[in-house]
């Protein structure tokens, strides 16, 4: 007897995409790119080994299922002096949680949002279409109905909020949004965080704000749901934003994020991680209050990522729709059929990219079929030698 709830989710994209490509053979004389997934190459900083070292003693204990309280403090410090909040509006001991990676967290807040019934009928979760897809698997598992919001084109790549359905929106318990967003690097003003959390308020669902990109940007600092929810006043009510280490840090291995906000949100979702979660471990507790202490290492790591635009930039120029993210670290790029963009890059070039219909949710709309399926989502993860060899061998190839 299985659960037949997860049937309605496809393979997740990676492994269709290996389906797709490994079907050919690996392309003989140059060595293979992978810009599949979004795993940053560049170091990290060597004190994060060190800390680890220095702290070994401690993987003989259970970690705290919360973290430490310095972990704590040390995100609560970065969150007030990123976002400009006042000193002492956020209490690390009841607004913040600690989590392995914000993946997990993404998932599991699902079950403490999503109540069994919403206006008297089955909740809907609210996310972007395309998306990252933890969200579907969230919705599904929390016993809710994903419904999609096209982020295409037209609309500069968000999801329409000013504009949905007030009968869904009463059934709504949870909305996710990505800013910057992946796969397309939009950033949400912060006007459009004030009328999410309007929005969530008035019919009283939480909006989730994944801002795991938050630190990867090219110009200016994204906006954050903190930050809007504080302008707005009421305290974090109705909010929960998500950060990682992960991309800020280029430590996707430690595995170390943490979800902030909506205070008894924050309480349900501790309880339930008492009952499903670990803690990070000790010594990673210890390296991870140290890189959100630091700042150094984020701006030499923003300055890496702005350099590998640049380089697509000045090789993809104005073809296959170029456009420079304001955020995250993905090009999103207009190939006219993403799916057969991939396997021709991969056959004649060597390069493994991700087709952006893999990351939609086909749900027979024309419109985010024609604003999804012609794309192609490449990571720029890799060093900048192999990223301008990757994009020579993109332009070359599709262009
Ligand atoms: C939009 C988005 N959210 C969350 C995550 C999860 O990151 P992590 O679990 O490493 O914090 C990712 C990872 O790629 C992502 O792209």
């Amino acid at each position: 007897m299985l659960n037949s709830r997860f049937d309605e989710l496809r393979d997740y994209p990676f492994q269709r995409l290996r389906d797709l490509l490994d079907r050919h053979p690996t392309p003989a004389g140059r060595p293979v790119i992978n810009l599949t997934i979004g795993e940053p190459q560049h170091a990290y900083p060597d004190f994060v080994g060190r800390i680890m070292a220095e702290n070994a003693h401690l993987y003989g204990k259970y970690p705290p299922v919360a973290g430490t309280p310095d972990l704590r403090a040390a995100i609560g410090d970065w969150l007030t002096r990123r976002y400009r909040l006042k000193a002492g509006a956020l209490d690390p001991e009841r607004h913040i949680v600690p989590l392995g990676g914000t993946r997990e967290g993404l998932f599991m807040l699902a079950l403490a949002a999503v109540p069994e019934r919403k206006a008297g009928q089955r909740p809907v979760v609210l996310m972007p279409n395309p998306f990252y897809q933890v969200y579907a698997g969230a919705a599904v598992a929390a016993g809710g109905e994903a419904v999609f919001l096209p982020a295409l084109p037209d609309k500069g790549f968000l999801p329409d909020i000013d504009h949905i359905d007030p009968a869904v929106l009463d059934r709504t318990a949870m909305l996710y949004l990505c800013s910057p967003a992946n796969p397309q690097g939009t950033v949400a003003d912060l006007a459009y965080l004030q009328r999410a959390i309007r929005l969530a308020r008035k019919h009283d669902f939480v909006v989730v704000f994944d801002e795991c990109y938050a630190e990867i940007y090219d110009r200016d600092p994204p906006p954050g749901g903190l930050e809007a929810a504080a302008s707005l006043g009421d305290g974090f009510a109705n909010v929960a934003v998500f950060h990682s280490l992960s991309k800020r840090s280029s430590v996707p291995g430690l595995r170390s994020g943490f979800c902030a906000g909506d205070e008894k949100l924050m309480a349900v979702f501790s309880k339930i991680r008492t009952y499903g979660a670990a803690g990070l471990s000790l010594p990673a507790c210890a390296a991870s209050a140290a890189l959100w202490r630091d700042e150094a290492h984020v701006e030499a790591n923003r300055a890496l990522y702005r350099e590998k635009f640049d380089i697509a930039q000045s090789i993809i120029g104005n073809r296959l729709g170029f456009f420079r993210p304001a955020g995250g670290f993905y090009l999103w790029l207009d190939t006219g059929n993403g799916e057969e963009a991939a396997v021709k890059l991969w056959r004649e070039a060597g390069v493994r990219t991700l087709p952006g219909s893999y990351l939609t949710r086909d749900t027979g709309d024309a419109a985010t079929a024609a604003g999804t399926k012609p794309y192609l989502r490449i990571a720029l993860v890799d060093t900048a030698d192999r990223t301008r060899d990757a994009m020579e061998r993109v332009r070359d190839t599709l262009c």
